[in-house]
């Protein structure tokens, strides 16, 4: 079947933000520990890092990470993970059911990430909190010295500040889940009083603001309309998080879901357009996609019955094994959002480790690299630069929850200081390979840096046993003349194509 991809050097749609190549490492079943943190691993550092974790992270070239919630934060009290280690309380840990014994918190994450070559996100409680405690943790952070809780982060050992730029006010509070679950009118309120106090303190700082949990919530749209009514002057973004499972709808239904998150999107900012017109606003509100994902069937999730079980410390909860299909959505999602560059400036995969996660860990053993750990690596190296506007022409497919779903999916960055056209692909065909040509006017065509495919035989393929049973293979269907690309994506295949450009 025959696809074609036109691309012109004139329509550029958006710079990519590299902040959208972000994690989120919530505390959240062994997330952080026997995650990214296990002193007594044989690959730790100095301070109880994994460096096996720490390896994968930097060659997925991660920018940012949120901190430390998720659900978690909504009941999360910060003073009780800084300090000397040996007096930090355990605690009775609400969201997932745990003993938090708080041996890491925000120090501990401060010198993780930058090891990481990352930048912090910040989530503060305004679930069981409020103002004053948001207020009290920023100073702990940004401010350089002379008052109570900066002198206390300087005692623990920080004498320079941590500069967190990016906070979030609260997390998912439009969830009756979240602790401290609100109504759009509470939340927005108490965001925007506690975002301008924020601002007071450090003018420097970037506030998001929670929008809808999912695009399924009932409240949306009207959360993210209240929100953006009540927050508007305050904040820089408003958060969108989105995760999918489906797989059991079948293959069709479960891929044309990114369809479902093109809608999202600009419903959202059609919210953000309608409140910045009754505002009479010079600003425009841009959004973060602070925790998407795939969420895995769950007969393929390692999960523990934990709230069944006793109260324990870092239980094994929602580790998810992915497939290739897994993968096929989860590189489609990255589309979507590269797609949406010109709005959406943060995007935080969910999670870094072991939760619906690319890497996984065993505790004092392997780590090893889910289906979708590919995409994401390929994405953050290649996918940085200018997104190209495209028009495509090819087959689509109807299903029960959408119709016209082309069964070619694809996004062009071109890195003008690498001279390079990076083209991604999903070919959701479970049979047919698809031809197609690219056609890149105003570019003159060099050589081919890489053509990469990652396909399986079966598409339920993870690679929980056979660690490398889905990885990338060069496809040397890939031809390159002066001003286009001719390819072959194979059947159900994630594809990448850098070519260098003049
Ligand atoms: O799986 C991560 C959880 O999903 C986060 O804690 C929450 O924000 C979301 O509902």
């Amino acid at each position: 079947m025959k696809n074609r991809v036109i691309c012109d050097k004139n329509f550029l749609l958006g710079e990519v933000d590299p902040r959208v190549f972000g994690s989120f490492a919530e505390h959240m079943g062994r997330v952080i520990y026997s995650g990214i943190y296990e002193p007594e691993h044989v690959t730790a550092d100095e301070d109880g890092f994994r460096q096996d974790v720490m390896n994968a992270v930097r060659d997925m070239k991660i920018s940012a990470v949120r901190y430390p919630g998720g659900n978690f934060v909504s009941s999360y009290h910060w003073e009780d993970g800084v300090g000397p280690k040996e007096k930090r309380p355990r605690k009775l840990e609400l969201a997932w059911k745990a003993v938090e014994t708080n041996e890491f918190g925000t120090g501990e994450f401060i010198k993780w990430i930058r090891k990481a070559e990352a930048e912090p996100i910040f989530t503060v409680n305004l679930g069981t909190r409020g103002v004053e405690e948001a207020l009290q943790y920023l100073e702990y952070c940004n401010f350089p010295g002379g008052t109570s809780y900066s002198d206390r982060r300087i005692e623990y050992g920080d004498t320079e500040p941590y500069k967190v730029n990016m906070w979030c006010l609260g997390n998912e509070m439009d969830g009756e889940w979240q602790m401290g679950h609100k109504t759009s009118r509470e939340y927005g309120r108490l965001a925007a009083e506690t975002g301008r106090a924020m601002k007071r303190l450090d003018p420097e700082i970037e506030l998001i603001a929670c929008g809808s949990s999912l695009s399924s919530m009932q409240t949306f749209p009207e959360w993210d309309l209240e929100v953006l009514e009540q927050t508007y002057d305050v904040i820089d973004y408003l958060a969108l998080h989105q995760y999918y499972g489906g797989q059991e709808l079948g293959t069709a239904n479960f891929l044309a879901q990114t369809l479902d998150m093109e809608n999202y999107i600009q419903t959202v900012k059609a919210a953000a357009t309608v409140v910045k017109a009754k505002k009479r606003s010079e600003k425009t509100i841009k959004f973060s996609m602070d925790e998407w994902g795939v969420w895995a069937n769950p007969a393929d999730t390692v999960n523990d019955e934990v709230r069944e079980q006793p109260w324990r410390r870092a239980p094994a909860i929602s580790e998810q094994i992915y497939t290739m299909e897994d993968a096929l959505l989860f590189a489609g999602m990255q589309m979507v959002i590269l797609r949406n560059a010109d709005v959406i400036r943060i995007a935080c995969q969910a999670l870094i480790t072991n939760v619906s996660a690319c890497i996984m860990t065993e505790k004092n053993g392997e780590m090893w690299l889910q289906t979708t750990y590919y995409p994401f690596c390929y994405f953050s190296n290649y996918g940085r630069g200018t997104v190209l506007e495209t028009k495509a022409e090819g087959p689509c497919y109807n299903c029960d929850l959408f119709s016209n779903v082309p069964y070619v999916d694809h996004v062009a960055v071109w890195n003008q200081e690498e001279h390079e056209i990076a083209v991604f692909f999903v070919n959701r065909h479970e049979t047919e390979a698809m031809e197609v040509d690219i056609e890149l006017t105003g570019f003159a065509c060099g050589q081919i840096k890489e053509s990469v495919t990652l396909s399986a035989k079966d598409k339920k393929t993870t690679n929980q046993k056979d660690h490398r049973a889905v990885i990338p293979k060069e496809n040397k269907r890939v031809a390159v003349e002066k001003e286009s690309i001719h390819a072959e994506l194979p059947a159900f295949s994630f594809n990448v194509i850098r070519v260098e450009v003049l």
